[in-house]
């Protein structure tokens, strides 16, 4: 029966890191995937979950199963914090959560579900999108077309070609995947008023929006990050988000996160919650516990909150300011192209902008290690190496 099976190609971004590991320059720097690092290049516990984990530890007195949708808790406080504590949808009880295998095992239930309200369902997501995207729709027998998203050359959202295509090429019960903040792999984000216009898009068209939002936090803040959606569940009747607690709790490892789908009455979110349950049973059975209850131990208290969203605020600030020295430190390469761009994108990556083989020869020549679509983690930058990778762009252009 195996015999016939060929090896699929290494992941593109999670092969990065064995490659690194492999790599015996001492000069060597990891730009490939989406992971914070500190100063040291470090990625490490949160404080605010070290404290919940030690609570945890204490505290937990079973190893039961949780329920299929998770802890109850996690993902009322979850859903708080993407939707915000005041919105309509919560008040109006309309919204089915499930407690999920991280941000990807989100996307993926979700997508399956999609699949049972509407086989073979088309989902249009940006060209870039996340490279697994593509891969998790389709495994759960969604089609998959591609509106414009980057312009590679303005280095902005090319807005005027993505409403094109939603406009003129879309049908009533596509799916539109859009990325709630700090877009992966470009950092261009949708403006407030360009969620505005695509929410009227969406609306008119009958199309159902999918959101992806792994970084809230990451890019201005975690109200000012999710203004987007937030304003999308307002105007549209039915909606699903992938919310993820990988990247904003430093969960990565414990695959922690939540699917979230409004419905436009409270009677079709009881439907849907046990739709949403019968794709995870199916599945998984049901998520594991521990980033769940870490994540649900910070959010319900106001302390471990509070220390936290300032956590997060250093990293957030870090982040920025590391955009604005690596511009500088290019542009002490004497280099003429601009690289401004990069200040002005959000979140963890952004394109260089440089071909398949300049990167090549970044990898190769010089040891930065980064996506060969030219994209950066500029959380993998720090004092020590930020000096070195611009002189490395600067040799390969
Ligand atoms: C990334 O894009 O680098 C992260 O989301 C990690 C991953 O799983 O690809």
């Amino acid at each position: 029966m195996f015999e016939s099976l060929r090896a699929v190609p290494a992941d593109p971004i999670l092969n990065l890191s064995v490659l690194y590991r492999q790599d015996t320059n001492p000069n060597k720097v990891d730009l490939g995937v989406g992971v914070y690092k500190d100063e040291k290049g470090h990625t490490a516990i949160m404080e605010a979950v070290s404290r919940a984990q030690e609570r945890i530890l204490s505290e937990e007195n079973t190893k039961a199963y949780v329920g299929i949708a998770g802890s109850k808790q996690f993902c009322d406080l979850l859903a708080q914090v993407t939707l915000g504590a005041n919105h309509n949808v919560l008040a109006e009880k309309r919204v089915a959560v499930a407690q999920t295998p991280g941000g990807s095992g989100a996307l993926r239930v979700l997508a399956e579900f999609i699949n049972v309200a509407k086989p073979g369902a088309t989902v249009w997501v940006g060209n870039p999108t996340w490279a697994n995207h593509i891969p998790i729709m389709q495994s759960a027998g969604l089609k998959i077309k591609q509106f414009p998203y980057y312009d590679r050359a303005s280095k902005v959202v090319d807005f005027d070609g993505m409403l094109a295509t939603l406009t003129a090429d879309t049908q009533a019960g596509d799916v539109v995947l859009l990325h709630g903040c700090c877009h992966n792999p470009s950092g261009a984000d949708l403006t407030l008023e360009q969620w505005q216009t695509t929410a009227e898009v969406v609306k008119a068209k009958g199309l159902l929006p999918f959101v992806d939002i792994a970084y809230q936090g990451l890019g201005e803040g975690m109200d000012e990050d999710a203004a987007g959606l937030r304003l999308m569940a307002n105007m549209v009747p039915e909606m699903v988000i992938a919310s993820s607690c990988s990247k904003n709790f430093g969960l990565y490892r414990e695959r922690t996160g939540a699917a979230m789908i409004i419905s436009s009455t409270p009677e079709h979110a009881i439907l849907t919650q046990s739709q949403m349950n019968g794709v995870i049973r199916a599945n998984y059975s049901m998520p594991p516990s521990h980033g769940a209850l870490a994540a649900e131990t910070i959010l319900a208290d106001p302390k471990l909150k509070q220390m936290w969203r300032d956590e997060l605020k250093t990293m957030r600030k870090r982040i920025k300011h590391l955009r604005s020295q690596l511009v500088d430190a290019i542009k002490a390469e004497g280099i003429e192209q601009d690289f401004s761009f990069i200040e002005r994108q959000k979140g963890m990556f952004s394109f260089l902008g440089i071909s398949a083989e300049q990167v090549d020869q970044l990898v190769n020549k010089h040891s930065v290690y980064l996506v060969s679509s030219s994209r950066i983690n500029l959380a993998g930058l720090n004092q020590h190496n930020i000096a070195y990778v611009a002189k490395s762009i600067a040799a390969v252009l």
